[in-house]
């Protein structure tokens, strides 16, 4: 089952914001309603926006013309600004504008297409790489979700701890519960517990405690923009997973797909970072609620995209 798909004329994506209690398609056919699902979490993770932001564009073109048309490009672009794979999306697909609907939805079924065969690469390339730092079965944490609910099949962190399962040669899982929204408790471990994987979930800030407990090998997790410096713009709570790590000594492993890789940021202090409502907080006091934090390059031990290994560790550079 894909995360997201352009099915007979319209957009249909697996309702989110209704995991793990609900398993649901949205079908979806007006820009507005695909801004709003986009919004809500209905659709999330930086792959599944890409191909959100390009089909947005495709919808943008059946539903008008002209300044309209703009309009409504503009809309799907900006509907959040963190994840690059977003505005990305839909550029490329815009970029197909002149030539007609059919040009834009080929361009967005390809790009669909390259995020599949991303994840598969991805995951094949990162057990690898998790297995030469840390030997059999390692015991990993993982933040927020970075599923086939991330992507549109198989994910990015969690396509490698996935990979490593396939392969009888994980450990227990914790996954990291990722407050406000619950993308670990709800949505990874949904998936982990479809899987057959051992794990359990943690609140945010047991991570680190837990690493100097010894009870982590490593930490493994996604991206949402990837700076030219190799600065990690990622779920709130990475920053935090990866001072841990470094002060447990265990690797901290990004996994994320190429389209992803932003060069023209220079580094993360240049990434406009999402402000979401105080009230997801649900403290019923004043909220100040950022949706990302950043991971200065220098914490991260390696960047695992679909096309290379990156060891920042040794001196790799983006
Ligand atoms: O706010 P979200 O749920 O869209 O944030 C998602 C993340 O931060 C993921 O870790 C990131 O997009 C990588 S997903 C493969």
């Amino acid at each position: 089952m894909r995360t997201i798909d352009w099915v007979d004329g319209a957009v249909e994506l697996i309702d989110q914001t209704l995991l793990p209690g609900r398993l649901e398609v949205r079908r979806i056919a007006t820009v507005e309603d695909l801004v709003d699902a986009i919004q809500t979490l209905a659709v999330r993770g930086a792959p599944a926006l890409g191909v959100a932001g390009a089909y947005g564009v495709a919808l943008a073109a059946k539903q008008h013309q002209g300044d309209g048309l703009r309009a409504a490009v503009n809309l799907v672009t900006n509907a959040r600004p963190t994840a690059v794979n977003l505005a990305r999306g839909a550029r490329r697909a815009a970029a197909r504008l002149p030539e007609g609907f059919d040009a834009v939805l080929a361009e967005a079924d390809a790009l669909r297409d390259e995020e599949i065969a991303a994840s598969a690469a991805m995951a094949t390339r990162g057990a690898d790489l998790l297995t030469e730092l840390c030997g059999a079965a390692p015991r990993v944490l993982t933040h927020c979700n970075t599923g086939a609910l991330a992507a549109v099949v198989g994910g990015t962190a969690l396509g490698v701890v996935a990979e490593l399962h396939r392969r009888g040669t994980l450990g227990p899982v914790i996954a990291s519960e990722t407050r406000p929204l619950l993308q670990g408790a709800r949505l990874t471990a949904w998936e982990l517990g479809r899987l057959g994987v051992d794990f359990r979930v943690s609140v945010d800030g047991a991570g680190p405690f837990l690493m100097a407990r010894g009870e982590v090998d490593a930490v493994v997790l996604g991206a949402d923009r990837i700076c030219g410096n190799g600065d990690t713009v990622n779920k709130v709570g990475t920053y935090a997973h990866a001072l841990g790590a470094r002060r447990a000594g265990i690797p901290f492993v990004v996994v994320a797909p190429e389209s992803t890789v932003d060069v023209d940021t220079a580094t993360g202090a240049d990434v406009e970072i999402e402000d979401r409502a105080g009230a997801e907080v649900i403290s019923g006091a004043p909220a100040v609620n950022p949706a990302f934090d950043v991971t200065p390059h220098d914490l991260v031990t390696a960047i695992v995209t679909d096309r290379r290994t990156i060891r920042l560790d040794r001196g790799e550079r983006v």
